[in-house]
């Protein structure tokens, strides 16, 4: 179950923390603030970051497209694929990691209402937005494709350990120095 589930989350599980390593330079909001006199995402929205994490979220689904066309099974648990092996799998994998960036942006903007800087710790939220995020891109890309796959134990088992996850990575991040703080 847990390697059924960290396989179908690894293209959205990649994103964040390149986006932290590789981020950086032009912030997507371009510096502009909402009608709110905030910032609209605050500068840890960038584009570099957003295609970086893509890029290699992609990668990482890709590598595994390329896992299954040799073996279906990994220690001896059947692997599923992502809707296929073409170009629906493709379409799957981006939206895994699109979406995932994307529910990132998306709780920045309501931290950025709330008054929250950037940086500020926002619990459950900072942990679950990049899921939620790439769950809604994925149902809309291939709705039958996530249905059968995000069963509900494997969305429980992802729900508790997603959040362990992320601060574990955050903490590494936070360390080596690419993670301003360790949430
Ligand atoms: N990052 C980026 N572009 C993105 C997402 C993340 O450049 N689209 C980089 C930024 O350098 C950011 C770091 O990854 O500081 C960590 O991401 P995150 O924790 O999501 O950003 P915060 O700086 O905490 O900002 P916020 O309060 O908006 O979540
Ligand atoms: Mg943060």
């Amino acid at each position: 179950m847990l390697i059924i589930a960290v396989w179908l989350m690894l293209p959205a599980y990649i994103p964040s923390p390149m986006a932290a390593v590789f981020g950086g330079g032009k912030s997507i909001d371009g510096g502009k603030n909402f009608i709110d006199g905030r910032r609209i995402l605050g500068d840890g929205k960038t584009y570099r970051g957003l295609l970086c994490g893509i890029a290699f979220g992609m990668m990482a689904g890709l590598l595994q497209m390329y896992y299954l066309s040799r073996q279906t099974t990994m220690f001896s648990v059947e692997l599923p694929s992502f809707a296929g092996n073409g170009a629906n799998a493709v379409v799957v994998i981006f939206a895994l990691a699109f979406g995932s960036l994307f529910g990132d942006m998306f709780m920045s903007f309501f931290k950025r209402r709330l008054g929250l800087k950037r940086g500020a710790a926002m619990p459950v939220v900072d942990q679950l937005d990049f899921v939620l995020g790439a769950w809604l891109f994925t149902y809309i890309a291939a709705p039958v494709w996530f249905a059968a796959n995000f069963t509900a134990s494997i969305v429980i088992v992802l729900l508790v350990l997603t959040p362990v996850l992320h601060l574990s990575t955050n903490i590494i991040g936070y360390f080596i120095g690419v993670k301003n703080e360790p949430w």
